[in-house]
C-alpha cells in the first residue's frame, strides 16, 4: 500500500521553548509513528526576513535539531535534513517561477502583513516576494500528501495546491499521455480496470467527487504500480494530464495554548519563556519570579486562581488533586505563592528530564547529530532527485 508522507519544515530560530513542544513537537512525534515523516530545518526561509544577519543560522538549527531529538522525534522513523542541503528545492523553485503569476504571490495575505510587522526591515526583496513559491517547492518536491501547519499557513499550503494544479495542467501532456494511460490502465487488472474506468466516467460526466476519492483510494493500495503509472492514472481519471506534482492536504496544528511565564501566549517576542532545556535551576528561578495575582499582596490575603498566570500553569501541568488543592489554597489563603508553584516547578522539570537526557547524548557527541542530518539529507535527495527527473522531463529539459 502506498503510504501518505508527511512533510513539514521548521525556520531555525534556535533554542525551542515548551509552547513549540505543546504546539508542534508532540505532534510530530505522534505523526512520526502514523505516517512515513519528513521534517526540514528552513534555513533558506529564515533567510528570506533574516539574509542581513546570517551568522546565527547555523548554531540556531544545530540547537534546534537537537530539541527535535530531545523531544522525541525519533530519526529511524521521520525523517531529518536541511534545507539548503538538498539543493534540488532550489532548483523546482527555479522552475516554478517561470509559471507563477506575480499577482498570485503578491496576494498571499502573508506578504503585506509581515512586510507591515517588520517595518524596520526592507522586505521589498525578490526573495521575500518569491517565499510562498519557495515553502511550494519544498512540499511539491516530496509529493508530500499532508502538511501539519499552523493556521496562518494555511493559505501557502492552498497556494501550493493551485500551483501544482497549474503545473500540470500546463505539464502533464506528455505526447501520447492518452495511449500510455490507457495502457496503465490495462495493467491494473480486469476488475479493478473496470472499477476505475466507471469511477472515471462518473467523475467526468456527473462531476461525483466520491468517485475520485474512491478511485484515489484504489490507486493508493496497489503496491506494483509504477510512479509514472500512478501519476498518469491519476491525471487521467480527473482529466488533466499526467499529475507530476501532487496537489498536498494540510493536517491543522492547533494553536499552542501554552501561557508563557507572564500569563500571555508563551512567546519568544514575549520574552516569557522557558526553553525545551532550560536548566533546572533557572526554570525554579523563572517559576518563582512570576507574578501571581496582583490583589493577594500579603500572605493572609485569599486569592482567586483566574487573576493568576500561575495557576494557567497548573492546568498544563498538574493533575486534579493538586489542582483542587491549589484552588483551596489560594481562596482560603491556606497556601502562600511560593507553596502554589512547587508542583508547577516539579511538572516542568518532570516533563523536561526525558529530553534533558536525551539532548545530553547528543550534546555530548555533536557527530551524531551531523550523522543523523547527513543521512537525512541523502535520503531526502533521493526523493527529489526523483521529482525533478519528472519535472525536467515534462519541461523539456531531459536532454536525452
Ligand atoms: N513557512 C513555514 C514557517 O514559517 C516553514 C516552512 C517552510 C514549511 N517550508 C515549509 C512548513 C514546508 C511546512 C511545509 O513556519
Ligand atoms: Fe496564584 Fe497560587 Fe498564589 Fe493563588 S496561591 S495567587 S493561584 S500562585
Amino acid at each position: 500500500m502506498y503510504a501518505e508522507r508527511v512533510l513539514s519544515g521548521m525556520r531555525p530560530t534556535g533554542a525551542l521553548h515548551l509552547g513549540h513542544y505543546h504546539g508542534v513537537l508532540k505532534n510530530w512525534v505522534q505523526l512520526q509513528h502514523e505516517y512515513p515523516c519528513l521534517f526540514f530545518v528552513a534555513d533558506w526561509h529564515a533567510l528570506t526576513t533574516n539574509y542581513d544577519n546570517p551568522q546565527s543560522i547555523e548554531k540556531s538549527t544545530w540547537d534546534m535539531v537537537i530539541d527535535w531529538l530531545a523531544a522525541g522525534v525519533d530519526p529511524n522513523q521521520a525523517t531529518l535534513f536541511i534545507q539548503s542541503r538538498v539543493p534540488e528545492h532550489a532548483e523546482l523553485h527555479l522552475l516554478m517561477s517561470m509559471m507563477t503569476p506575480l499577482g498570485w504571490l503578491e496576494r498571499v495575505p502573508t506578504y503585506k502583513d509581515q512586510q507591515e510587522k517588520l517595518a524596520n526591515k526592507d522586505l521589498s526583496t525578490y526573495g521575500f516576494l518569491g517565499y510562498p513559491l519557495l515553502m511550494s517547492a519544498d512540499i511539491l518536491i516530496y509529493r508530500a500528501d499532508k502538511v501539519p501547519v499552523g493556521e496562518d499557513q494555511i493559505p501557502h499550503v492552498e497556494f501550493t495546491r493551485e500551483l501544482a494544479r497549474r503545473f500540470n495542467h500546463m505539464y502533464g501532456r506528455e505526447p501520447g499521455f492518452e495511449d500510455k494511460a490507457r495502457e496503465a490502465v490495462k495493467k491494473l487488472g480486469g476488475k479493478k480496470a473496470r472499477l476505475y474506468e466507471e469511477l472515471r466516467v462518473r467523475f467526468q460526466q456527473d462531476g461525483d467527487k466520491d468517485a475520485v476519492e474512491q478511485a484515489r483510494a484504489m490507486l493508493n493500495d496497489i503496491q506494483h504500480l509504477s510512479t509514472q503509472d500512478r501519476e498518469r492514472l491519476f491525471g487521467f481519471l480527473e482529466g488533466t494530464g499526467k499529475m507530476i506534482l501532487v496537489e498536498p492536504g494540510y493536517l491543522l496544528t492547533e494553536e499552542s495554548k501554552m501561557p508563557g511565564l507572564d500569563g500571555q501566549k508563551m512567546s519568544k517576542s514575549y520574552n516569557n519563556t522557558i526553553t525545551l532545556r532550560e536548566s533546572e535551576e533557572s526554570v525554579a528561578k523563572k517559576i518563582k519570579g512570576m507574578p501571581t495575582d496582583t490583589q493577594r499582596v500579603r500572605r493572609t490575603d485569599p486569592g482567586d486562581p483566574a487573576r493568576c498566570p500561575v495557576w494557567q500553569l497548573h492546568q498544563v501541568y498538574s493533575d486534579d488533586a493538586t489542582r483542587e488543592w491549589a484552588q483551596q489554597g489560594c481562596r482560603t489563603a491556606g497556601i502562600g505563592c511560593i507553596e502554589c508553584k512547587q508542583p508547577v516547578i516539579e511538572g516542568i522539570l518532570k516533563e523536561q528530564a526525558p529530553m534533558r537526557e536525551r539532548a545530553q547524548v547528543y550534546l555530548d557527541d555533536p557527530t551524531l547529530v551531523k550523522n543523523i542530518i547527513a543521512d537525512g539529507c541523502e535520503k531526502a535527495r533521493e526523493m527529489a532527485r526523483e521529482t525533478m527527473r519528472d519535472v525536467r522531463e515534462s519541461m523539456g529539459l531531459e536532454y536525452h
